[in-house]
């Protein structure tokens, strides 16, 4: 089946109290900016002590190689895998894919952002940023739940596991994207379940909704 995967881009008290809430319905939890600028990476840990799920740190590093390198490590120490950005280059993914695979940890590469403004610099791009992924032999893509036709191209380029973006807030549809998706993927949904009034039962409705498409 599909894996759900919550983005939990919320302060520390919310994002604990989330996490404690849907732990029984999502798969794995999505760490970025927002959670760790207003807490700390220690949030990793809190978030783990809670529910014991995968957690992908999703900070789309972007710098020259030395410097993905130092932030590689820094982040690591925490979470099970990170998110980095292609576009800087193929040296700059390789700095922090060797960091992380001696650590058993992933390196996921954004290809095509799912936001409007994804189309004027990204897109273009991202076809070619699917192929790296191959070639470097990562553990993973993020691509847009957003466009189904693009998600559907982007996976069979790489070849690799999927991380989408884009169901409930943002406007993708979970019956369009499910039958392009496998259980090695996974639908990230941050708003539609943190900002529903009841998240457990948000969490709930997306999980049973997965597995029934899924069949
Ligand atoms: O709240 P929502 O469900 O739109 O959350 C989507 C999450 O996925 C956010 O954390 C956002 O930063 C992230 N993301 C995205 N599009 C990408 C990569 C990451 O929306 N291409």
């Amino acid at each position: 089946m599909v894996k759900l995967m919550l983005a939990l881009d919320l302060d520390k008290e919310r994002a604990l109290k989330v996490a404690e809430e849907v732990k029984d319905y999502v798969d794995a939890i999505k760490v970025g900016y927002p959670l760790v600028l207003s807490s700390s990476l220690e949030i990793v840990k809190e978030i783990k002590d809670i529910c014991e799920k995968e957690v992908i740190l999703d900070f789309k590093v972007a710098d020259i190689p030395a410097t993905n390198e130092k932030i590689a490590k820094l982040s690591l120490r925490y979470g099970d895998g990170i998110i980095v950005h292609g576009f800087v280059g193929e040296d700059s993914v390789k700095a922090v894919r060797d960091v992380a695979k001696p650590l058993n940890k992933k390196t996921i590469l954004v290809t095509e952002m799912s936001h409007p403004g994804a189309l004027r610099f990204i897109q273009p791009i991202a076809n070619e940023l699917a192929i790296m992924a191959k070639k470097l032999e990562l553990d993973g893509i993020v691509a847009p739940s957003t466009r189904p036709e693009r998600l559907r191209e982007l996976k069979h380029l790489s070849n690799l596991p999927v991380l989408t973006p884009g169901v409930g807030a943002q406007g993708g549809r979970l019956e369009e994207i499910i039958k392009i998706l496998d259980e090695n993927d996974y639908i990230i949904i941050g708003r539609a379940i943190y900002n529903s009034e009841d998240p457990k039962k948000m969490a709930k409705y997306y999980k049973e909704k997965i597995r029934a498409l899924s069949k």
